[in-house]
């Protein structure tokens, strides 16, 4: 009975470090990483869709008529230097800062990038681990559910009309070439 206890614990002790490990492994790079290879014609370049769409032009939204009239009656000096309306306009600022690679390149200008929906990219932007699902799973990629979108697609923006999931997605769709 004692040792069952005893090896439970050990078990759990493993499971905690292991997991705890795992998430500090895996590091926000930053889009022009994943640019290198997804800018490429023959993997459907995703770069140029995501660059041409909303989510690239998040920071400096912040810097529009609206939001310096909103920033105005409501007291904020800068809304592109303040955390209040950062937290959602660029990844940088969404991440917790000891997750960001310093070898990597993420910028605050480059507003809501890729690793916001699919999950800090140090280790699964490898050739090898990007052919694999399974693998990028296990080395960091998440599932962009509809729950990863209402981290900001929800009341606490200020600009908040409404979500609808299925809708949004249409509207971001970067498919891989053979899933067309
Ligand atoms: C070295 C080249 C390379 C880099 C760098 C790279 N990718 Fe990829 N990625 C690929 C390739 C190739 C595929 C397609 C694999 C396939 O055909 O199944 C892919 C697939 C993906 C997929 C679909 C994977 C799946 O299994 O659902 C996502 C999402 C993705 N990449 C995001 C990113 C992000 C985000 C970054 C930057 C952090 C990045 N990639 C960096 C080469 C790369
Ligand atoms: C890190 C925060 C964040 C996440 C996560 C996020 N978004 Fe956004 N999204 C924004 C911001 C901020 C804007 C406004 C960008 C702008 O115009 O400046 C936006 C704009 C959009 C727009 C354009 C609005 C329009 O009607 O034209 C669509 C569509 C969209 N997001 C869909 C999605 C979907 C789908 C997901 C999940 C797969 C998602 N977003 C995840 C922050 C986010
Ligand atoms: C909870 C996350 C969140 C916060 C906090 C947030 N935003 Fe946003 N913001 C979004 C999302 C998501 C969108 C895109 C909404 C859409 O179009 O569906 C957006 C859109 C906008 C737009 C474009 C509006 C339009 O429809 O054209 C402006 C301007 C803006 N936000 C400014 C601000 C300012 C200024 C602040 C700080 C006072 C701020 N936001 C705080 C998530 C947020
Ligand atoms: C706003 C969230 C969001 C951002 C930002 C975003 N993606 Fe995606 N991405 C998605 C969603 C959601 C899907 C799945 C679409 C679906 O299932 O219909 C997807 C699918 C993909 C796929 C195809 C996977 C497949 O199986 O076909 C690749 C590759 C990919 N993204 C790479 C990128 C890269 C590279 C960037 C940055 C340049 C990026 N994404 C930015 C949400 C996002």
């Amino acid at each position: 009975m004692r040792k069952t206890g005893f090896m439970a614990i050990i078990m759990l002790l493993t499971f905690l470090s292991m997991t705890l490990f795992a998430q500090d492994k895996f590091m926000y790079v930053g889009v022009k990483k994943c640019k290198t290879c997804h800018k490429m014609k023959k993997y459907g370049n995703q770069y140029e869709v995501w660059q041409k769409a909303a989510h690239s032009k998040a920071l400096e939204s912040l810097s529009s008529k609206e939001s310096l009239e909103y920033a105005k009656k409501n007291g904020i000096a800068d809304p592109a230097k303040d955390p209040k309306c950062l937290k959602c306009h660029s990844t940088m600022a969404t991440v917790d800062k000891k997750l960001i690679d310093p070898k990597g390149k993420l910028t605050i200008e480059e507003g809501v990038s890729c690793e916001s929906c699919h999950g800090p990219g140090s280790v699964y932007k490898s050739n090898k681990i990007m052919k694999d699902h399974k693998a990028c799973l296990e080395n960091g990629l998440i599932e962009p559910t509809e729950a990863v979108c209402k981290e900001c697609h929800n009341k606490d923006n200020p600009f908040h009309k409404g979500f609808d999931f299925k809708e949004a997605l249409k509207k971001v769709q970067h498919p891989l070439p053979e899933k067309k």
